[in-house]
């Protein structure tokens, strides 16, 4: 059996993960979920972090990740029993979007079954007070986006202090500028001798830099050059005009190898219109965007995971980290406006070994983006198909009259801000947030749900007073 004790002659050798340090409750439940191999970024990155190092770890999307960080944080959690002071959480795990919080939470769970660990979920869009009632009487791990965090810490109702381990996974996403301001105060608040680690596939320079601050002489693990694809993933692009692309779109998923797609588009608006054409043309598609209600989000990505939808039209709030096994093909129905979102985009597909296809449709105003896109992932795009010599479409008379209501578009950065409201708009209440800066146009704008507004130290951080008066 692979991944288990072998005897050879006298001494027990130790192989898979639990020639990794992981052991007793853990490993069987490691089993149980089918991991009988590491992966490269688990075998070259859980001994250093067994170790108490802090990881720098780069590895292409797909490439197991997630259990890398998990694994160790539960093996040292299990290894300290279940005392826990109230309010905290010995593990603080930060991600990008809501939905793949959801997502590492359940992985962690399925790893940790039978070990007793506690895990709890702090994000956005959904109810505050069952978030304050579970992490009450203190967890082991939290799982959280950044907004609704720094709003439990504000409020008292979450103290860091005890938070030993810090994981930033999209780690480049979580230090560029939409979350860099709350992340670093979030790190202060955690314990001084904490363990950091952070993972990505992607790793711009400057962001690299950032990450210093924040890690103690990280070990870097690279598994391969950051913005590397998987192998797996066969990529190409079709040239077309925006006016064409619905046609050439629609041609394209009739075809019944298109089992399982995911549609990229740089826009909310954008999502929708792709979607009511879809619609218009036949195919049954569920969207997720940021400016849908947090059920309708998780449910379309549920509904497009479970099959029951074989369609899912997405802005690059799902681009990172979500993992749907099985998806067969990616579109990019326009370009990111960052490159480093085109690897995640088509990261989506490919995964853990699986076969993929990355198809990007490509405007000639988008050739530059597209020249940046091949920039960052060292290769060029074969074209599979070349559109720009036909005529338009004739567009269905019928359409002309439909009127359609674009989504708020408004500050749509690419998911970026954990899909928040739209910047400038406020709960009712008017009120700046506490202590943030712009860092860019629009960044002071940001605010978390639920945010109560504050009255007095623009400056204040998480150790001052609280509040006295507060808006109803
Ligand atoms: N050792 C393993 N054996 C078998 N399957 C594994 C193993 N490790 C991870 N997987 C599976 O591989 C898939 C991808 O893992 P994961 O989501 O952690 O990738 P990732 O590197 O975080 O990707 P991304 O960059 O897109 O976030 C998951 O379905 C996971 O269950
Ligand atoms: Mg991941």
């Amino acid at each position: 059996m692979t991944g288990s004790n072998t005897v050879t002659g006298n001494t027990a050798e130790l192989t898979g993960f639990a020639a990794l340090g992981i052991t007793g409750a853990l490993l069987k439940a490691t089993h149980g979920a089918g991991f009988t191999e590491p992966k490269p970024i688990q075998t070259q990155a859980i001994p250093p972090q067994m170790e108490g190092r802090d990881i720098f770890g780069i590895a292409q999307t797909g490439s197991g990740k997630t259990a890398a960080f998990a694994l160790p944080i539960l093996s040292k959690i299990i290894a300290l029993g279940t005392k826990r002071r109230a309010k905290t959480t010995r593990a603080l795990i930060l991600a990008p979007t809501r939905e793949l919080a959801v997502q590492i939470e359940d992985t962690i769970k399925i790893l940790a079954k039978g070990a007793h660990v506690s895990t709890a979920l702090v994000l956005g869009g959904v109810s505050r007070f069952n978030q304050v009632k579970k992490v009450a009487p203190g967890v082991d791990i939290l799982i959280a986006t950044p907004g609704r965090l720094t709003d439990l810490v504000r409020e008292g109702d979450l103290i860091l202090s005890d938070t030993k381990w810090l994981v930033l996974d999209e780690g480049d996403r979580m230090l560029d500028m939409g979350f860099i301001n709350d992340v670093k105060r979030i790190a202060k608040a955690t314990a001084p001798d904490r363990q950091t680690v952070l993972f990505s596939a992607t790793m711009p320079n400057e962001i690299a830099e950032l990450a210093k601050g924040l890690l103690k002489n990280p070990i870097r693990v690279e598994v391969a050059p950051q913005s590397t694809a998987a192998a797996e993933i066969v990529q190409g692009v079709v040239f077309a005009r925006t006016k064409q692309k619905r046609q050439v779109l629609s041609t394209m998923l009739a075809d019944a190898a298109m089992k399982s797609v995911i549609i990229f588009s740089r826009t909310k608006h954008g999502a929708d219109r792709v979607t009511k054409d879809l619609e218009r043309d036949g195919f049954k598609a569920a969207v997720i965007h940021g400016n849908k209600s947090q059920n309708a989000r998780q449910k379309a990505l549920n509904d497009f995971r479970e099959g029951s939808v074989r369609i899912l039209v997405a802005t690059d709030i799902a681009a990172r980290g979500i993992d749907v096994p099985g998806i067969s093909h990616v579109v990019n129905f326009d370009l990111p406006d960052e490159a480093e979102s085109y690897v995640h985009r088509i990261g989506r597909t490919g995964r853990n070994g699986m076969e993929g296809i990355a198809i990007t449709l490509c405007d000639p105003s988008e050739n530059s983006k597209l020249r940046q896109v091949e920039r960052i992932i060292r290769s060029k795009l074969p074209i599979v198909a070349d559109h720009l010599g036909s005529p338009d479409p004739v567009r269905n008379p019928a359409e002309k009259n439909e009127r359609f209501e674009p989504a708020n578009d408004r500050n749509d950065r690419n998911g970026r801000r954990d899909g928040r409201r739209p910047g400038g708009q406020n709960n009712g209440f008017g009120k700046k947030r506490f202590g943030d800066k712009p860092a860019f146009a629009g960044a002071g704008e940001r605010k978390p749900e639920g945010a109560k507004p504050f009255k007095g130290n623009n400056k204040r951080r998480f150790g001052g007073k609280r509040p006295a008066a507060r808006a109803a």
